[in-house]
């Protein structure tokens, strides 16, 4: 569901009693290409899109946060003082927003008084498509605001990331918060994640869309196993530096690790280590081919990314690849691949606009038959990054 300015002040007005002062947006992402390689020093290629977060806000005269969100109307409002902002699992989803005020106090800012905040999301939860980067950024910008803050943008992105490994306790890399924080209408974002340099790049895609797909199924253990493969490509670099000086996977080509990696002792590091190399690789050539407006190349470049992540990286499963290879197979079809951490969420795919009715059609048939539930289909809207919402 779409949000107007109208409903979310609302919807404020209900929960809180009093009017907002502001209302906020702040979108989620889709990765066209370059997984699992942020914590891996390579490079990303993601774009912000036209699902994600709402807020409103009001500054309180006291001490006191008050968090309430309509995605979950059950947890009712929760209550935090502006002096204890730890982590509490009692507090639920909002210990996002209290991870990144906390944050943003540690460096400096002054925050001295309370707020009430809503929030209301249409990002699927679970999906694979940022919803806690989302909300990170989109508390940040909302403090920004509220209280006048001089902060830049990429420190508030480095402090969403810093809630979700620090707070939150998962390892990830920069790559959502720094598409959600940076996202530009029309615009992906390539970016070197060992240097943050990056270029918003026109998404000339002609007469072909990207179609997000949802399994629909939550991304179970995603957490766990994120941190287990994150270990895996470290342990892997370690035993690179016998003879290699690197700190990261990301600075090797394809024919630099071929050479040396014999010196990784394991199987599965040797797999995890080879996708983290070669995806860089490939993400390098998309961003090529793009310029060039050889989407054809993109797309079998986006496959290859999917094989690798299946194979190699092992983060897919039986619902994302039934679903992009239902994907493969149909007419006007130019590249499909799963999006963001895997294990269950979303997958994206570059489709001739004249076949997208049927595409749907027939990928959720043939994913229905197989998993014996059906997938969810939206259109990728790329837009800008968080931002004050006016309509
Ligand atoms: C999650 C993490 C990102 C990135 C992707 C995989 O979305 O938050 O940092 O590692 O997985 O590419």
């Amino acid at each position: 569901m779409d949000m107007h300015v109208a409903d979310l002040k609302k919807d404020f007005l209900e929960v809180f009693g009093v009017e907002a002062d502001q209302t906020f947006f702040s979108p989620g992402r889709i990765n066209l290409i370059g997984e699992h390689t942020d914590y891996n020093g390579g490079h990303v290629f993601p774009a912000a899109i036209s699902l994600g977060t709402y807020g409103a806000a009001k500054k309180r005269t006291d001490q006191l946060l008050r968090f309430y969100s309509a995605n979950f109307a059950d947890k009712g409002i929760i209550e935090v003082e502006l002096e204890h902002l730890v982590f509490d699992k009692e507090d639920h989803w909002a210990n996002y927003p209290k991870g990144v005020l906390h944050f943003l106090k540690e460096a400096g800012h002054i925050i001295d008084q309370g707020m009430d905040v809503y929030v209301y999301g249409n990002l699927p939860n679970g999906s694979g498509l940022s919803s806690s980067a989302s909300l990170e950024l989109l508390i940040g910008v909302m403090a920004e605001h509220l209280f006048g803050l001089e902060v830049e943008r990429l420190d508030l992105v480095k402090i969403g990331k810093l809630t979700e490994n620090q707070f939150i306790g998962v390892n990830s890399g920069i790559m959502d918060q720094f598409a959600i924080g940076m996202g530009a209408d029309e615009r992906a974002i390539y970016l070197d994640t060992n240097t943050l340099a990056y270029e918003l790049v026109p998404l000339d895609l002609k007469d072909k869309v990207i179609v997000i797909m949802n399994t629909n199924k939550r991304r179970e253990l995603a957490d766990s196993k994120y941190n287990e493969r994150r270990a895996e490509c470290e342990e892997a670099v370690v035993e690179l530096r016998a003879a290699l000086d690197i700190q990261t996977l990301g600075e090797l080509d394809a024919q630099t690790f071929d050479e040396y990696s014999y010196l990784i002792k394991d199987d599965n590091r040797l797999k995890r280590a080879r996708h983290a190399v070669l995806e860089n690789q490939r993400t390098l050539q998309a961003q090529q081919a793009l310029q060039a407006g050889d989407l054809e190349r993109f797309g079998r470049l986006m496959n290859a990314s999917h094989v690798s992540l299946e194979y190699d990286y092992e983060v897919t499963g039986l619902e994302l690849d039934t679903l992009v290879h239902a994907a493969w197979a149909q007419k006007g079809v130019l590249g499909a691949r799963m999006t963001g951490a895997g294990f269950g969420g979303c997958a994206i795919a570059l489709v001739e606009r004249a076949c997208v009715e049927d595409f749907i059609e027939a990928v959720g048939q043939s994913y229905t038959a197989t998993v014996g539930y059906e997938p969810s289909f939206y259109m990728a809207e790329i837009a800008g990054g968080t931002r004050i919402f006016h309509e």
